[in-house]
């Protein structure tokens, strides 16, 4: 069996039975640790794919039998940590053969996946699967390739910036908000996405929303965007990011909003370095007047420089013991870290109504026990908020004289004061 493919009948190995042509090929160390990736690929290809070492498939793509090849499908473990240089010349070699890769990486670390992709493998998928990923993956890979290039919706909304906006695209040096979960589900995207359309709505400003909660990121869901393939291909490589490629990654909600969603993709948070972390921000305050992150609740080593980049930091919490506990485990890394937070400014999503004396003896208690100002209170916005969600529309467009859409207008516009006055003292 020695550098000929094994057929995918796994243990299938009576040669005389071959006559499918071969159209895909799983390439790793070990491909019966991905029992799930057996199983897609049957699905897809049936008899017609086969699984080689990465030391054989250099070989193969010489072959006659090579020739009928649509796809590679690179499953990789740590068992494979020693192997990447010759995956990426495998990738590159396959690239120039017309034949696209897809890596599925069960545990590879993420400097390596960011070598492969860039050596120019299409997609990336995290093992195990996400349901129906596989199908997903293949068909993108297939689907015909756009006649014309894709137009940036960008240039729509930077031509117009009104008259009161001076810097021209590349030139600005934006305001950054980062919305940050002090606990989850407490409604950090909610406030993000509505923030965001807020200040965007005044007209003044040029507003880009960044969702940087990479693994769960609601963003696109809340706004019902697109998860752009070109996001994947950013992130993974933030050293090339440019002008155009920032743009092209960008899509605009309503007619004014600029959203750089989360990855379709599900990848590790720490696919990004601090490095990556600055340059994305840095590019995006060279285009938007105002910056707003939806920050992940987990603790990054990126954390810290969302913190320093920000001139206003929102941490959101609710009133209960699970955000309670949390502020103290935060504050008390960054005082040991000796890491200033003068930004930090805490929102409290669900506050109790005006008339729930209880409600707010509570809050009043819990700010006290934390010695902790609390900036800003949201009220609940009953199930008309989730409805929105649901519908990908903010709550400006679906429920207006929602109490929590009027309350966030209220925070956009003495946010966008804020700002406006620290670059007059500047
Ligand atoms: N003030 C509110 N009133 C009513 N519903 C709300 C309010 N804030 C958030 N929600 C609802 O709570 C749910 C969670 O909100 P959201 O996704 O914004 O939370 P999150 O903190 O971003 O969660 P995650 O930790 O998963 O990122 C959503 O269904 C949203 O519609
Ligand atoms: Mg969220």
């Amino acid at each position: 069996m020695e550098n000929e493919i094994l057929w995918g009948n796994m243990g299938h190995d009576n040669q005389d039975d071959i006559i499918t042509p071969i159209r895909a090929c799983t390439v790793g160390s070990n491909i019966l640790q991905f029992e799930h990736l057996i199983d897609e690929m049957e699905l897809t290809f049936g008899d017609a794919w086969g699984d080689l070492q990465v030391a054989e498939i250099v070989q193969f793509l010489t072959q006659e039998d090579a020739k009928t090849l649509e796809l590679l499908v690179f499953a990789l473990s740590n068992a494979d940590a020693n192997d990447h240089e010759a995956i990426c010349q495998v990738v590159q070699s396959a690239a120039t053969a017309n034949i696209p890769s897809i890596v599925v990486a069960a545990d590879i670390s993420p400097a390596a996946l960011h070598k492969i992709m860039r050596a120019g493998a299409q997609e990336f998928l995290p093992y195990p699967l996400p349901e129906g990923e596989m199908q997903a993956c293949i068909q993108r890979i297939n689907a015909p390739a756009p006649s014309a290039p894709e137009v940036s919706p960008m240039t729509d909304m930077v031509e117009p910036l009104p008259s009161t906006v001076k810097a021209g695209p590349g030139t600005k040096n934006g305001d950054v908000i980062v919305c940050h979960g002090l606990a989850g589900g407490v409604g950090t995207t909610t406030l993000a996405v509505n923030l965001a359309w807020e200040l965007a709505a005044q007209g003044t400003s040029s507003v880009c929303l960044i969702d940087l909660d990479l693994q769960f990121g609601s963003v696109a869901t809340y706004l019902d965007l697109d998860r752009k393939s070109a996001i994947l291909q950013l992130l993974t490589d933030i050293d090339a990011i440019d002008d155009h490629s920032f743009r092209q990654a960008l899509q605009v909600s309503g007619d004014k909003l600029s959203v750089f969603t989360s990855p379709k993709e599900l990848v590790p948070l720490d696919i990004l370095t601090n490095d990556d972390v600055k340059k994305l921000i840095a590019i995006a305050k060279s285009h938007f007047d105002i910056v707003v992150i939806d920050a992940p609740t987990t603790i990054v080593s990126w954390s810290q420089v969302l913190l320093e980049e920000a001139t206003t930091y929102l941490g959101m919490m609710d009133i209960d013991m699970r955000s309670a506990q949390n502020i103290m485990r935060y504050v008390s890394l960054l005082e040991a870290e000796k890491i200033g937070y003068n930004n930090l400014r805490y929102v409290v999503n669900r506050a109790p109504k005006f008339t729930d004396l209880n409600g707010k003896t509570r809050m009043k208690r819990l700010s006290e026990s934390l010695g902790i100002e609390i900036d800003f209170t949201l009220p609940d916005g009953s199930k008309h908020v989730a409805h929105a969600c649901d519908h990908g529309e903010p709550l400006a467009i679906q429920a207006p004289k929602n109490p929590l859409r009027k309350e966030i207008e209220k925070m956009a516009k003495a946010l966008m004061d804020e700002m406006t006055n620290l670059q007059n003292v500047a």
